[in-house]
């Protein structure tokens, strides 16, 4: 049943790490991966690309409840491809007008409740890391363990600005700060599903470590949890 299966989520504000925390731990415990933040911005780009008004809650939400997305699972912790209407758009929803356009489109209660019944039909056995901002509060909020990452916001806009640089994108960094204070700010002070972390949640400040260092205090969490088999070693 799919409601027996495990989930651990990961909530935390943008550029924190979630994604590659989420992503190592699935792939080590064989478990499926849900990136709800894709879905978000899978409808803010497809909704731009219909020329739907962003403002237009009935409307946007009408194509969240229909989003013609698809997941494709990587084996082995690879990055999931996301395809919207058939088309490969895992590198186009990545910039940061999409993601601002996510956390605008977001913010609309409607959207957020379009997308529900869709986060969790992913969780399925042998179970699930589910990585957003909302997973432990309403999502998942039976889930057996809950994550919050936390980082400064200049830690987190210079690993962003060191991604972007990777990837060969070139932003400067004073201005990725205020991308990411103003969409911590709209997506902690929102109505609908807030930015906090759960009551039961392990809180993780992450600003003074790296991707290993953090695995070493997530699997510690999940053996805790799940036992001495699960998490790794
Ligand atoms: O995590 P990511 O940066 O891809 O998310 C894009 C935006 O989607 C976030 O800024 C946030 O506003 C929104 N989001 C959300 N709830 C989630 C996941 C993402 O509101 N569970």
């Amino acid at each position: 049943m799919a409601e027996s299966a495990p989930v651990i989520t990961i909530d935390g504000p943008s550029g924190v790490g979630k994604g590659t925390v989420a992503r190592l731990l699935a792939a080590r415990l064989g478990w499926h991966l849900l990136d709800s933040g894709a879905l978000y911005r899978l409808v803010a780009l497809g909704a731009r690309r219909r020329g739907l008004s962003l403002d237009d809650a009935a409307a946007v939400a009408a194509y969240a409840r229909g989003l013609p997305a698809e997941f494709r699972e990587a084996a082995g912790g690879g990055e999931v491809r996301v395809l919207l209407e058939g088309e490969d758009v895992t590198d186009a929803i990545r910039t940061e007008t999409v993601g601002n356009d996510a956390s605008r489109v977001a913010a609309l209660p409607a959207v957020r409740e379009a997308l529900l019944d869709r986060q969790r039909d992913f969780r399925r056995p042998p179970g699930l890391v589910a990585d957003g901002r909302d997973m432990g509060t309403t999502v998942f909020p039976d889930a057996p363990l809950k994550l919050f990452l936390t980082a400064s916001a200049d830690e987190r806009a210079r690993r962003r600005h060191k991604q972007l640089k990777e990837k060969g994108i070139d932003v400067s960094l004073p201005d990725l700060l205020s991308e990411i204070a103003e969409r911590d700010r709209r997506d902690r002070q929102r109505a609908a599903s807030p930015l906090v972390p759960a009551p039961d949640a392990v809180v993780i400040d992450t600003t003074a470590l790296d991707i290993p260092g953090v695995m070493a205090e997530v699997e510690r969490h999940v053996r805790r949890v799940f036992g001495p088999a699960a998490g790794g070693g």
